[in-house]
């Protein structure tokens, strides 16, 4: 299936709302159609991604400044190695998180708006043609992460995702969609894919 142009698909949310399962049964989907589809992931593996990871998980902790830099740093080398190559190709880009991940997280923190980070963002990166975000409550989130048997790190307190998901659930615009990650894996994927299979309709090659 040839599409008129890439796509760029971010799903959002709060850790533990099943982003990562549904990002990977999309992929499945739309492979099975005969799309081309790139999926991937931020923080990436890339240095600045593994320098973020690190930082998370030590006892001192990044400034709210050196935070959002890193984002960025490894934001700006995803866009130049693999989204803006892959979209030039015309191909699906789904995303594990994207900048609106950074809206939320690091404009909560201390000295930041979640407009402040949005701008510096929109400075150099490209917007999704869809962005879902997943809506669930934090301590439905933490309990599905705790479960998974990984316990906390620095990125996952409760009152901290409460601000975090408050932000996420405030985000709406035309190409934003919200979706009850509540409901069960199938329902969610479900929408998921009618919401993604529409938007190919309307970007297929005449
Ligand atoms: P991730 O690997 O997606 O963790 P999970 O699978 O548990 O959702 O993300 C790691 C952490 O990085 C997560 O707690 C959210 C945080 N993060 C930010 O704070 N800002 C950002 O811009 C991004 C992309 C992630």
């Amino acid at each position: 299936m040839q599409l008129s142009k890439g796509l760029l698909i971010a799903i959002e949310g709060i850790d533990g709302t099943g982003k990562s399962t549904q990002a990977r049964r999309l992929v499945a989907a739309l492979v099975k159609r005969g799309y081309s589809v790139a999926l991937s992931c931020e923080p990436t593996g890339g240095p600045h991604g593994r320098r973020i990871l690190e930082a998370s998980k030590s006892e001192r902790s990044l400034s709210p400044r050196e935070e959002v830099d890193l984002f960025i740093a490894d934001r700006k080398a995803h866009i130049q190695e693999l989204i803006k190559p892959a979209l030039k190709e015309k191909e699906i880009v789904v995303l594990d998180r994207y900048y609106f991940s950074s809206v939320a997280y690091q404009g909560v923190l201390e000295g930041m708006t979640p407009d402040g980070v949005r701008e510096a963002n929109e400075a150099f990166a490209p917007e999704p043609d869809l962005w879902l975000i997943m809506d669930t409550d934090p301590a439905t989130g933490l309990g599905r992460v705790n479960r998974r048997g990984q316990g906390t790190t620095g990125f996952e307190r409760e009152e901290y995702l409460e601000k975090v998901a408050a932000v996420f659930r405030s985000l709406t615009g035309p190409r934003i969609r919200h979706v009850d990650a509540s409901a069960s894996v199938d329902d969610v994927a479900g929408q998921i894919e009618a919401a993604v299979l529409d938007l190919c309709e309307k970007h297929g090659e005449a």
